[in-house]
């Protein structure tokens, strides 16, 4: 007799073995400007099965304004007190994949949420690959200072510190997306189901920094 074919659903993967450990908790990217949150955190989402938040999105969405117009009208204090309470509610919204604006993570409270409600994992780019993808775009008022290099130098001073904290640690680098996406997947079955992901799983991934 035939053995029966499994469905699709019951295969078992890395990916499925997460979401089951992860329950209603959230993954939560954490890092500098141009770090890959969004783009890293979408893929992730999609390889997961599960929704992409993006708080910098759902932060314009609330406010009806984009996030310089925040700035220049209301001024920084402001953004970060509707930054903190969005990222609450999203936090409230699990499971998910969510990208978290780069300053977020500076306040306690909402760190102490993150740890509440999520797993986290800081992409942590070095300073020259954050300097050519945010010239990219003019669309960050922290760095429309007379000497961004210099800005960006002192906010991984100030952030790298804190950063830390979060549950893991990725190198965000030059590869192509999914091999940071695919140690994602390694670093959150490592920590979520004990264990170092399968083999088959494991092949391509880069190893990042834990
Ligand atoms: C900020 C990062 C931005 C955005 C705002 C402030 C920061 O988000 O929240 O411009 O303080 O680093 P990204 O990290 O998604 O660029």
């Amino acid at each position: 007799m035939p053995e029966p074919t499994p469905s699709a659903g019951a295969i078992p993967s890395p990916e499925a073995d997460i979401l089951a450990a992860l329950g209603t908790r959230l993954v939560v990217l954490v890092g500098m400007m141009g770090a890959g949150k969004s783009t890293i955190g979408r893929r992730l989402a999609a390889r997961l099965h599960l929704p992409f938040l993006d708080a910098d999105a759902e932060i314009e969405a609330a406010a009806g304004m984009t996030i310089p117009e925040i700035f220049e009208i209301h001024g920084e204090p402001h953004f970060r007190d509707g930054e903190a309470r969005v990222i609450a509610r999203l936090l409230e919204s699990g499971p998910a994949v969510l990208a978290t604006g780069g300053g977020s993570f500076m306040r306690e409270e909402t760190r102490r949420r993150v740890n509440d409600k999520a797993i986290s994992i800081w992409l942590k780019a070095d300073a020259d690959i954050i300097m050519r993808r945010v010239k990219r775009r003019a669309d960050r008022p922290l760095l429309q200072t007379a000497d961004p290099v210099a800005t960006v130098g002192r906010l991984i001073d100030e952030r790298e510190p804190v950063y830390r904290h979060a549950d893991l640690t990725i190198a965000s680098r030059d590869v192509p997306h999914e091999k940071i996406v695919e140690e994602c997947i390694e670093a959150l079955y490592g920590r979520l189901c004990g264990e170092v992901a399968p083999p088959e799983a494991a092949a391509g991934i880069m190893g990042g920094l834990r």
